[in-house]
């Protein structure tokens, strides 16, 4: 990203995070705050509602995705960090950008396309069954989050690149119907991230059931770091640590000197015992405090809603001029 952009992304709320969301997406994110002009990241809680009907645990995963993110260092007086569902303007760009998308756009969109696929697989004879319009539509609301801020750049997982390529295709069609008036945003993939391995070697992944939790107790942490499958090399044997994956996380995690002393002992033998122990200790390490402030915060749900009211508050001053200009522009506001 260059320098004095503003810097937009959604979270959202459907899982407890665990160690691959932080290597993966929150510490990336957060480095990019110190080049952004402006910094925009929220929860974005109604795009989770596509998927989790279930009130009391969506209220769960919003305080809890809020907490692992203000716990793990994001600085709320430098980060613009809301909910979704605060800023009303979103769903009214929602409903403008809908007007001005073609449905086969949408026909085409991976998580429907997916849906379909599955309903067919499995010889249901609705290819439709089990898609309701929120998930159908969810590319035109993710290209109102960010639109709707003018954002430059917006940091995602590569899952997430045919949603920026859709927006960019809308704020497109949006300025050569009404005029210069939306900015096409650009998207970050985080380079060179080999996916973080999850217990059983597949990418970490809520969806493997292989994944460990950022917050969890010590004991349990210990637990399943020493779950992970290893070879059976013996100790003394020498070791490839590209090869291996408690290495692969160590490294997110330690220092660039404890790395090297880390490569060393895996030239020269290790136990994979000791590994996992100097794992935990590490991870142990990087986690206390933040673990901390995340119990603080949960218990505390009337902090994380002050911060998020703020956050919202700066949001929408933000928005007020965009969706000004796209009223305009559209002709309700007069011409
Ligand atoms: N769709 C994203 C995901 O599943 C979350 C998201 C919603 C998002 N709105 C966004 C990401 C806007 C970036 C920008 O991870």
């Amino acid at each position: 990203m260059k320098k004095g952009q503003v810097c937009l992304t959604g979270i959202k709320p459907t899982g407890t995070p665990h160690i691959g969301n932080y290597v993966g997406a929150i510490k990336p994110a957060l480095d990019l705050v110190d080049r952004a002009s402006t910094a925009l990241y929220f929860i974005a809680d109604y795009h989770a509602l596509t998927a989790i009907q279930d009130p009391a645990q969506l209220d769960q995963l919003i305080y809890e995705v809020a907490a692992t993110w203000l716990a793990l260092g994001l600085d709320p007086s430098r980060v613009v960090f809301y909910r979704q569902s605060d800023v009303p303007e979103v769903f009214e760009l929602a409903w403008i950008l809908s007007c001005l998308t073609a449905k086969g756009l949408m026909n085409r969109a991976h998580a429907y396309k997916a849906a379909v696929m599955k309903n067919r697989e499995e010889g249901v004879p609705d290819d439709d069954a089990g898609v309701n319009m929120g998930l159908y539509s969810y590319p035109i609301l993710m290209a109102a989050d960010i639109l709707l801020f003018n954002a430059d750049t917006v940091p995602v997982g590569s899952d997430q690149v045919q949603h920026l390529e859709i927006a960019r295709d809308i704020a497109q069609h949006f300025n050569h119907t009404f005029g210069d008036t939306l900015t096409l945003p650009a998207y970050q993939i985080k380079e060179d991230v080999a996916a973080i391995p999850g217990l059983d070697g597949r990418k970490m992944s809520k969806g493997y059931g292989n994944t460990i939790p950022l917050f969890g107790p010590p004991d349990q942490l210990r637990k399943l770091i020493f779950r992970y499958v290893t070879d059976s090399s013996s100790p003394a044997d020498p070791k490839d640590p590209d090869k291996s994956a408690l290495f692969l996380i160590y490294r997110e995690f330690a220092s660039a000197e404890q790395t090297e002393a880390m490569r060393a002992r895996y030239a020269a033998g290790i136990g994979w015992g000791e590994v996992k122990d100097a794992l935990f200790q590490t991870l142990d390490a990087f986690l206390s405090t933040p673990r901390k402030r995340y119990q603080e915060l949960l218990a505390n749900r009337g902090e994380i809603d002050a911060l998020l009211a703020q956050g919202s508050a700066k949001a929408r001053a933000l928005a007020a001029p965009t969706i000004e200009r796209v009223r305009r522009a559209v002709g309700v506001r007069g011409v």
